[in-house]
């Protein structure tokens, strides 16, 4: 995890809404760093369009003023002051290129991120296990961009804990673009800066009392997961908007949170149409609490629960 803290969480959401006073509309209108007006789109163009081509990130798919805000922030530390300048860097120095794609992927994440969506998880989770009781099915989930696997391991310790879920038939894949996030989530290894607080974000299993503390060891600031909460997880790098789905039609249960806010409209459809392909007739989606299903494909699920942004397939 590249050491965002949940404020960042929680500015970059800001920002993504507009709502930062730091934010920037897009690129022509910048403040910091400078660059000469009549050049400034032109060169903001020719740097995503190197991105995109010999970097391969599809710059196209997300909001400009987002990745503005990324640029911009690249082009501070490596004090560069305009964006020919910086793309001149990119071109020299393949370090640079890592760490612009590295703050391309938003990882801020979190241990049950948006509680009272997780009691709605939760509910999926004892659907799913009270319909392969007695059988020998297997529920399958899949965490997509799953950041630094905080996401995929809240799941595994939900169905460890509960006693109404079955996490033997439980498997769970955790997936990113991020491939240092990727590292950290096989890890399982999670240590908390001064402006986390893990203990709060793992304060959803209290109800299951002492019991989670068997699967989360603590020693000072970093917490180590249980084999057993590992093993329910692995991890495969996987680009939703450029790779095919990673299966089709078998998973029970999709969770895909905090991804959309970053992309443009018109491209939040294929990937929920790769998610669609994915799961099965009657498989389970959530998203993000401030994310929306596009009217186009609205007919593809069927809302279960509003609020927590929880759909189910609707597809004979
Ligand atoms: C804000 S995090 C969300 C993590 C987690 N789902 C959550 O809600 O806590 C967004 C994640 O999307 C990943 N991401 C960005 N573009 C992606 C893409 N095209 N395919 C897969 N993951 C992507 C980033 O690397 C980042 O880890």
């Amino acid at each position: 995890m590249s050491g965002q803290s949940e404020s960042a969480a929680d500015s970059e959401t800001d920002t993504v809404s507009g709502s930062d006073p730091d934010s920037n509309p897009g690129p022509g209108s910048r403040s910091s760093p400078k660059a000469p007006a009549e050049t400034d789109e032109d060169a903001f163009d020719d740097l995503l369009a190197f991105v995109e081509d010999e970097l391969n990130f599809a710059t196209s798919h997300y909001n400009d003023s987002y990745l503005d805000r990324r640029i911009s922030s690249r082009m501070r530390r490596t004090q560069t002051d305009t964006y020919a300048e910086y793309v001149d860097l990119l071109h020299s120095e393949p370090e640079e290129q890592e760490s612009l794609l590295e703050s391309f992927s938003i990882n801020v994440t979190g241990f049950f991120r948006n509680p009272e969506v997780w009691d709605g998880i939760r509910q999926i989770l004892r659907h799913c296990s009270a319909r392969t009781k007695d059988t020998d099915e297997t529920i399958r989930i899949w965490s997509a961009a799953c950041a630094d696997g905080r996401e995929p391991y809240s799941l595994s310790l939900l169905a460890h804990l509960d006693p109404e879920i079955d996490a033997d038939a439980v498997e769970i894949l955790g997936t990113d673009i991020s491939k240092p996030a990727l590292e950290t989530a096989r890890n399982g290894v999670y240590e908390a800066p001064r402006t986390v607080d893990l203990d709060d974000q793992l304060s959803f299993l209290e109800e299951y009392d002492e019991q989670y503390e068997q699967y989360v060891e603590r020693q000072g600031r970093t917490y180590t997961l249980d084999d057993h909460i590992r093993q329910s997880v692995t991890f495969e790098r996987h680009d939703l908007i450029n790779d095919e789905p990673k299966s089709t039609g078998d998973f029970d249960l999709v969770v895909c949170r905090n991804l959309f806010i970053y992309i443009d409209n018109e491209f939040k459809r294929p990937i929920l149409q790769t998610i669609a392909r994915s799961l099965t007739n009657d498989g389970f989606l959530v998203i993000g609490k401030a994310e929306t299903i596009p009217p186009s494909l609205k007919s593809a699920f069927e809302v279960r629960d509003a609020r927590r942004r929880i759909y189910q397939c609707d597809t004979p």
